[in-house]
């Protein structure tokens, strides 16, 4: 169903009627990006089916709104590295080829995560855990090959994702299970022996907790200790319309900008359903039942209201705090691309990010360009 009408949006978008009609082909309309300005770089999340350029309207939406792009998914280890002497550049070649075309900043993600991880990183042959020493030389191998092959082409690595957990311990990963924290002070020195000038940066979700935050900031704190290059802290920004609150998130802001790091809200979108929980740990999947689909043909007004509000709240604060914030990126171009119609219950209709599913932007965003564009 999906691929059919994908097929027909493009289909459609080939006589320049992606939502907002053939204008778009026009330099300089008023833009996301042309309203953010230089204050920080406005990001967007591409799945392979937007880098393999079949969803034409998507395409043309990202090149007129957004200046930096990030892999969704073809640059994870199981995407690119899928066995040990095998890896599969080809959708990564696509999405970096897209941003060099288009002058944009293409960040790369991720380097060092527990999922997504392929079946045979952690184990040998026999299935059992590998040693601390060949675990170091696979992490090693990956990170120079992948890092190496687009060195001086992407701005910068999630370098690792997701090592905390909610109470402030280290998340207990096969690559912690084996090397204990160390793994993480070894990927960032392998990611910048890989490419030297390439940002480097520690990236995970629920930031807003007080045990994660300060966890965080002991970890970007060792890091520097040790002389590792880390530049910024990843803030994900998966929220709901009642988490997080919003003077948790700008606490946490403020405390990783203190340890003297940069802020970028690396995966924005907004739930507009009923929140079942509040991770974001790809694992923690729901049963569907009804009431967990409240809204499959459209939100009501109230809620619509209710979302663009909290949505403009949100980036009213990345505003402010412009001077510590180098990026938000929203995790998806259109609702119909986003992971929440199927995170944490498969099969559901959410309307969590920036543009709608006929590729036209969210009132907030048309008021933020209205209200920042060129008189
Ligand atoms: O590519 C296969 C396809 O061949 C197959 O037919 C299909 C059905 O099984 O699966 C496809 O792979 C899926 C992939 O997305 C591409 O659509 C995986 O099963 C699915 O698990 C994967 O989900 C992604 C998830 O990370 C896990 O990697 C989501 O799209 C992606 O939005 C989500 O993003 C993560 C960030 O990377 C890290 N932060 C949390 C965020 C949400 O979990």
């Amino acid at each position: 169903m999906k691929l059919k009408y994908t097929v027909l949006l493009s289909a459609i978008c080939l006589w320049g009627t992606c939502g907002y009609g053939i204008q778009l082909s026009a330099q300089n309309v008023p833009s996301l990006k042309g309203a953010v300005g230089d204050r920080f770089l406005t990001g967007v999340a591409l799945n392979v089916n937007q880098t393999a350029g079949h969803d034409t309207c998507a395409l043309r939406l990202v090149k007129r709104h957004f200046n930096s792009i990030v892999a969704e998914n073809c640059m994870k280890s199981a995407e690119i590295h899928p066995e040990e002497n095998r890896y599969d550049f080809a959708d990564a070649d696509k999405l970096v080829r897209f941003g060099e075309e288009n002058g944009m900043a293409v960040i790369g993600h991720c380097l060092v995560w527990h999922s997504q991880l392929p079946r045979w990183f952690c184990v040998d042959e026999k299935g059992k855990k590998v040693s601390p020493e060949i675990l170091k030389e696979r992490m090693k191998k990956h990170i120079h090959t992948v890092v190496g092959r687009y060195k001086g082409r992407i701005k910068g690595w999630d370098v690792v994702n997701e090592a905390i957990e909610g109470d402030g311990s280290w998340r207990k990963s096969p690559y912690y299970e084996i090397l204990g924290e160390e793994f993480i002070p070894l990927a960032f020195q392998y990611a910048h022996e890989a490419d030297p000038d390439a940002e480097l940066y520690y990236n995970d979700y629920g930031m807003d907790g007080q045990a994660k935050r300060n966890k965080v900031v002991e970890l970007v704190r060792m890091l520097k200790g040790r002389g590792l290059r880390i530049d910024a802290v990843g803030m994900q920004g998966h929220m709901g319309l009642d988490y997080p609150q919003i003077e948790d998130f700008e606490a946490s802001i403020l405390n990783f900008a203190s340890a003297g790091v940069k802020v970028m809200v690396t995966e924005w979108d907004m739930s507009a359903l009923p929140t079942i929980h509040t991770g974001a740990n790809i694992s923690e999947t729901v049963a569907y039942k009804k009431s967990f689909n409240p809204y499959p043909e459209g939100l009501p007004d109230s809620v619509s209201q209710a979302w663009n509000n909290r949505m403009k709240e949100f980036f009213d604060l990345f505003l402010k705090h412009s001077d510590v914030i180098t990026r938000v990126t929203a995790w998806g171009v259109t609702d119909d691309d986003s992971w929440k119609n199927n995170f944490p219950v498969l099969g559901r209709v959410d309307y969590p990010l920036l543009f709608d599913r006929h590729y036209e932007p969210k009132p907030f965003v048309k008021e933020l360009i209205e209200n920042n564009s060129e008189k």
